[in-house]
């Protein structure tokens, strides 16, 4: 399968809700964790190389997707391939909509969008959507809350949630703003960290079970 994060909007917190997501099913599944870089600034790429100098053994490998190939995936038998393993195959986008990201838009199984309540995140996430509904994209979108902060009231969360509902599915329970989530790396997961994501991936993994009838 193909589980890719992403959204138009930079640091809403995809590499960190990646690399979180990639630990947590390296750690409690039986299936093999494969994680592809697709990012120009190769954030998770680097974080794992630097992880190497931890003396925790990996739980995954994570290639870099070439950036100068206009259209890395015009190997599509390779796209559909990782598609149909059953590997969970995690790809983590750069801030930025790319005609380049295309292929792999319209065939990850699972897209997951992190946004905030921001006006400008609104806004991009909402570009993002479009974008999706014009590569004709038959991911399920899967929304999280990112870097939410429970002591707020966001003024235009019940706007949004109404308008994110109609294209996908709205988790229900957020990732919060946790300081713990900041030092991640890609080797384990504290027990912090695992509880600061835990709810959002138990909904998440259920609903990855649901829609391709697996057990993660
Ligand atoms: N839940 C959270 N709580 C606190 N800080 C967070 C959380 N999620 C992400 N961050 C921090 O926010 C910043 C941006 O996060 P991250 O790099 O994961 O975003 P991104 O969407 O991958 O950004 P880019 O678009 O640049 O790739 C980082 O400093 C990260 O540590
Ligand atoms: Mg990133």
């Amino acid at each position: 399968m193909i589980i890719t994060f992403g959204t138009q909007k930079g640091g809403t917190g995809k590499t960190t809700l990646a690399i979180a997501f990639a630990n947590y099913i390296a750690l409690s599944s039986e299936r093999k964790v494969n994680v592809f870089d697709f990012d120009f600034q190769k954030s998770f790429y680097h974080k794992w190389k630097e992880d190497e100098l931890l003396e925790i053994p990996k739980l995954y490998d994570v290639q870099i997707i070439d950036e100068e190939n206009e259209q890395p995936f015009s190997d599509f038998e390779h796209l559909i391939e990782m598609k149909e393993s059953e590997d969970v195959n995690v790809f983590d986008l750069a801030g930025t909509l790319d005609a380049k990201y295309s292929d792999l838009l319209i065939y990850s199984d699972f897209i997951v969008i992190p946004f905030e309540y921001s006006n400008v995140s609104a806004k991009s996430t909402l570009v993002f959507i479009n974008f999706l509904g014009l590569l004709e994209s038959q991911a399920e979108r899967v929304f999280i809350r990112s870097k939410y902060d429970k002591g707020y009231k966001y003024q235009n969360q019940e706007g949004m949630d109404a308008e994110i509902s109609k294209y996908g599915l709205l988790l229900k329970r957020p990732v919060f703003k946790r300081n713990c989530l900041q030092t991640i790396d890609t080797r384990k997961l504290t027990y912090e960290q695992k509880y600061a994501v835990k709810n959002s991936f138990l909904e998440l993994t259920e609903y990855i079970n649901k829609c391709l009838e697996i057990t993660l």
